[in-house]
């Protein structure tokens, strides 16, 4: 009889900030050991020479979201989201429920919870708060108990955008029932009407996107809703940093001791706003929100990431297909730039990406690798340490990574739904060889070996690292609407 159900020997194990050879025994889903020549396993992995690394939290995917102003159909599934999560080394994913205006929140939510229970991997959910009207802020502190922790709000989109008296509502509901708000800044009077100014003069363009959508509108409501957060005294996560200028706010408000946090993601990192100029109608593929940046952009956010200004890399997984008369093309392979769906899918791409342009080029060292693909976005949503370290006790979510493996990525590999990936050709270094949920391979070299259904879903009890700092900026708390310091 086996002493571990698994034992993966002599790898180099990312565990406690460091990187140190180690066997791993795993029993009943858990890391059961860490240590040097431990008994046997029911299976035994040889990891001589590979890293073994946590496998990845993707905070930040869109799955089986139920269209929004635009209809465009997701081209993944639960299934087949998870299934290219999995084959890219990520083993929890966080998407979003989603409220249409006018609507409740809870129906949506439960028929989610039925979708994704076709998941490969274990999963959570943002609530989606598109339009928080006094029955929608009554409905919700039951479902922040239930252990929906994090709610996104919108500056922009016409189909979810809020004002700043629905987002100070929004807030002040999340700091009374111990949620995490999660945000999606843009200005969107502006956008509209730099939209409208540019339409009007016949410039309607992939690339006109993003001269629609410029930094100073992601960076003035990135600096707007910090404010808003700070006089609530409410945590915040910023999403998808796509440059420079908002980074900056973020680091300002992290100076001034504000619990606000930052990500960014892949296609920040390794696209620019040239990939946006196309022959054709090719530039939809890279059209997002925000709007890609510049070369600079991309150092300026790496260098973020390093310091931990900007704590975490999602895919913002948006799978629309290209080729598609319910994806990128709905509205025809000639549309404006203003009626495209936003977003690029990157589930699968998103870590060997990191690992190739990040460790193997010198970019980050291996520890911040995991802390920004796994470990941080653990602490910041309430599953850590079950999730995002390898350590005793945890869950056996393991990604082993073949670090001179060399992948030209093409769309195949990417298991997912969707027709395209912006990152096709593109040469790395570095692949993850086997992933592992809860102790069970579940791809093991490009090979799906889990069914859906196995994932599970992971309620987030009330945790500290998102508490309140308890520091109002005039001695009243206008969230309780009581006086505090005494008053002075
Ligand atoms: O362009 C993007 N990011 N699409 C996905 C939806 C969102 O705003 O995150
Ligand atoms: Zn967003
Ligand atoms: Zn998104």
């Amino acid at each position: 009889m086996s002493e571990y159900a698994i034992v993966i020997r002599g790898g180099n194990v990312a565990t406690g900030g460091e990187v140190i050879r180690c066997d791993i025994g795993i029993s009943e889903g858990k890391v059961a050991a860490l240590g040097n020549r431990l008994g046997t396993g029911g299976r035994e992995i040889d990891a001589g020479g590979r890293l073994v690394l946590p496998g990845g939290i993707d905070n930040h995917c869109h799955i089986e979201q139920p269209p929004s102003s635009n209809a465009a159909v997701n081209a993944d599934t639960f299934a087949s989201a998870t299934r290219s999560a999995a084959a890219g080394g990520t083993t929890t994913v966080i998407c979003f429920s989603s409220q249409a205006k006018g609507g409740p929140v809870t129906d949506n939510l439960r028929a989610y919870h039925e979708k994704a229970r076709q998941s490969l991997i274990d999963y959570s959910f943002h609530l989606i708060i598109a339009d928080p009207t006094d029955a929608v802020l009554q409905e919700l502190p039951p479902l922040i108990a239930e252990g929906h922790r994090s709610l996104k709000v919108f500056m922009t989109y016409a189909s979810s955008v809020l004002n700043d008296a629905q987002l100070l509502r929004v807030l002040a509901m999340a700091r009374k029932h111990g949620a995490l708000v999660t945000v999606h800044a843009e200005n969107h009077d502006a956008i509209m009407f730099l939209t409208k100014a540019l339409l009007d003069a016949g410039l309607s363009s992939a690339k006109h996107h993003a001269w629609a959508k410029p930094m100073p509108v992601e960076r003035e409501a990135v600096h707007r809703v910090i404010m808003l957060a700070e006089l609530l005294d409410q945590p915040i996560q910023i999403f998808h940093v796509s440059g420079a200028g908002s980074a900056e706010e973020i680091l300002r408000a992290q100076q001034r001791g504000l619990k606000v946090f930052g990500e960014t993601c892949t296609q920040y990192l390794v696209h620019t706003v040239d990939n946006l100029d196309q022959q054709g109608f090719e530039g939809a593929k890279f059209l997002c929100s925000p709007a890609l940046r510049t070369s600079a952009d991309q150092e300026a956010l790496w260098g973020y990431l390093r310091t931990g200004v900007l704590g975490m890399v999602s895919s913002d997984h948006a799978p629309y297909s290209y080729d598609d008369a319910n994806g990128k093309k709905i509205r025809g392979d000639n549309a404006p730039f203003s009626v495209v769906p936003n977003g690029v899918p990157g589930l699968a791409a998103r870590m060997p990406i990191l690992f190739s342009e990040g460790v193997v080029k010198g970019r980050i060292d291996v520890p911040t690798f995991v802390a920004i693909t796994a470990a941080n976005a653990a602490k910041l949503f309430g599953i850590s340490p079950q999730k995002g370290c390898i350590a005793v006790g945890a869950d056996a979510d393991i990604a082993i990574w073949d670090p001179e493996k060399r992948v030209t990525i093409t769309n195949a590999m990417m298991h997912h739904g969707v027709d395209y990936t912006t990152y096709e050709g593109m040469e790395l270094q570095g692949w993850p060889v086997i992933t592992m949920s809860r102790g069970e391979i579940i791809c093991e070299n490009g090979d799906i070996k889990a069914k859906p259904g196995r994932g599970r879903f992971l309620a987030r009890p009330p945790y500290d690292f998102i508490k309140p700092l308890k520091r109002f900026v005039t001695p009243f708390d206008p969230v309780n609407g009581v006086l505090v310091n005494d008053g002075r």
